[in-house]
């Protein structure tokens, strides 16, 4: 695995998304951090030094369906975790689509983005930085948590290596695995969650994440009287 390390870059999913012919597949761009770093609908990421950053993109596959790719989020959500434990063994959950949360706060956010034929995953991981004030009670980095500093690239390695074995699996007709071990550290699961229908809300609560992906949220809904139970994805 290749690493490039930048000090500073606008965003490493822009420069990749300029510049991927100029890498191949699983190289990753690292920065020390960010100017413009992007985080999921169109939200900001506040980079820091410390934080791990980095980007690094798999090519669209021949044999590969639609539904193969809509499993990558999750995919590289288990590869952070898989990758974390390997330098550190803390309860880390994986919070759908693909955030990963460390003592019931964000330490890691995903976002990943198809651009011609790449897919891009970006990934920034709370490591060495201490949040400020305002993120205090949201989020949570490695060293907060343990009081240890950890070597960046051995952890961004980590994980660029098991998101590559975890292609590899899902490509073999593994993904029953794969599900099974993210939905025994599924953030969400059991929790109450809100769902919004134009004006109307509806309470719910979140059960595993099925075979395609999708969450399912278990919803009792009062109607004439009748108590309905629906099971449906979001
Ligand atoms: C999210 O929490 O919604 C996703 C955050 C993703 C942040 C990482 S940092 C490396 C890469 N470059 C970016 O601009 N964003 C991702």
């Amino acid at each position: 695995i290749n690493l490039y390390k930048f000090n500073e870059l606008d965003s490493t999913n822009d420069y990749l998304e300029r510049n991927h012919k100029n890498y191949e597949e699983f190289d990753v761009i690292c920065a020390k951090n960010q100017t413009h770093g992007r985080a999921r609908r169109r939200n900001d990421w506040i980079s820091m030094e410390g934080m791990a950053i980095f980007s690094f993109f798999l090519k669209e596959r021949e044999n590969w369906k639609i539904e193969d790719y809509l499993k990558l989020p999750l995919i590289a959500g288990l590869a952070t975790i898989r990758g974390l434990k390997g330098i550190e063994n803390l309860e880390y959950k994986f919070k759908w689509t693909n955030d990963i949360y460390l003592e019931n706060k964000k330490l890691c956010g995903i976002l990943m983005e198809k651009i011609d034929d790449v897919y891009i995953v970006g990934i920034g991981i709370n490591v060495n930085n201490i949040l400020p004030g305002t993120l205090k009670n949201k989020a949570i980095s490695l060293t907060q948590a343990t009081n240890k500093k950890y070597e960046i690239d051995e952890i961004v390695k980590n994980i660029v290596f098991e998101f590559q074995i975890l292609c590899e699996n899902l490509e073999n007709g593994l993904w029953e695995d794969i599900l099974t071990e993210i939905n025994e550290i599924n953030y969400l699961k059991n929790k109450e969650i809100e769902l919004k229908f134009g004006n109307e809300a509806v309470s719910g609560v979140v059960r595993d994440i099925n075979e395609n992906g999708e969450i399912e949220v278990l919803v009792k809904q009062d109607e004439n009287g009748k108590i309905v139970i629906r099971s449906f994805s979001i």
